[in-house]
């Protein structure tokens, strides 16, 4: 039997009211894996929508238990009409939600600060948004500094947090110029350098990746204080960007012995966004 609609109620007028005020400025999460993500990370989120609240609430039991009584007081009932007003789709998960960016200064704070414990990636020009988006997903698991890009590319783009399911809360994320590059020494990865096999990444590293159509720029290049391959057959020409980042934190990560502890909830799920977009419960 259908669920009957969801009351009209003085929270969620009022919650409404809240996402109208600040739908231009903050930040989208689409979805019940961006949303908890957000709140692990401790994204500030002044407001959080259910299409269905309760069944959202299960999901949060099966998926994210760490996350039930958050989800609670944050999570707001309201119709699938008034959710089809305020975002573009409707996660299959029925849930969105608003967080406020991270401060520029703040996270320019932490991309400067030394000495550092793990390397900050740097996106020399990206072009695709997912490619940026599963970049910035990699940085966060492996417990990166931060992701900066070069170029045009917003790396808050919609499409990219989406991406990054959630995850740029867990680093430092921030479109800066090469000039402006936090300290370290500069490992750029390209197909011509030194073996990376034979290296080890120091925490304090800056990696930085070309551009998926140019590869690295001649700024890049110039200041890199390494030129570094990831080991590729003869005929191929390069890997995609993401899968790049991937293999070059995998190294940095087993050379430098680094404990992923720290919070119990890793793993307690293993969902995907895309998985999520097909069946919620997966
Ligand atoms: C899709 S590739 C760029 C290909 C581009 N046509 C070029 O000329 O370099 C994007 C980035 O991934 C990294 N990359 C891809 N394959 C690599 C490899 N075998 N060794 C080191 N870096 C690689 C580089 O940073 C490269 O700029």
């Amino acid at each position: 039997m259908n669920e009957p609609p969801a009351p009209v109620t003085a929270i969620s007028t009022d919650a409404v009211r809240t996402w109208r005020g600040l739908a231009g400025t903050a930040v989208l999460l689409d979805g019940f894996h961006a949303l908890k993500h957000a709140v692990r990370f401790g994204a500030q989120i002044p407001v959080a929508l259910a299409g269905d609240r309760a069944a959202a609430l299960r999901l949060a039991e099966d998926l994210a238990p760490d996350l039930r009584d958050p989800l609670g007081a944050l999570l707001v009932e309201v119709t699938d009409e008034t959710l089809r007003a305020l975002v573009p789709r409707i996660h299959p998960t029925g849930v969105v939600a608003l967080a406020i960016r991270p401060s520029r200064t703040a996270n320019l704070e932490t991309l400067a600060r030394t000495p550092r414990s793990a390397p900050v990636v740097m996106l020399d020009n990206p072009r695709n948004l997912g490619n940026a988006g599963a970049v910035i997903r990699l940085a966060a698991g492996f417990g990166a500094t931060g992701v900066v890009t070069t170029g045009t590319l917003d790396p808050w783009h919609p499409t990219v947090v989406r991406g990054g399911a959630g995850l740029h809360f867990a680093t430092a994320v921030e479109r800066l110029d090469v000039a402006d590059l936090p300290p370290g020494p500069l490992f750029a990865l390209d197909a011509e350098g030194e073996d990376i096999r034979g290296l080890k990444i120091p925490d304090d590293a800056v990696l930085a990746f070309g551009s998926e159509r140019s590869g690295l720029s001649g700024e890049v290049r110039a200041r890199a204080d390494h030129l570094v391959s990831l080991p590729m057959r003869p005929q191929v020409s390069s890997y995609n960007l993401a899968t790049s980042v991937a293999m070059a934190l995998f190294h940095w990560s087993s050379a430098s012995g680094r404990e992923f502890g720290g919070m119990d909830v890793r793993g307690t799920d293993g969902t995907d966004d895309t998985e999520l977009d097909t069946d919620p419960h997966v």
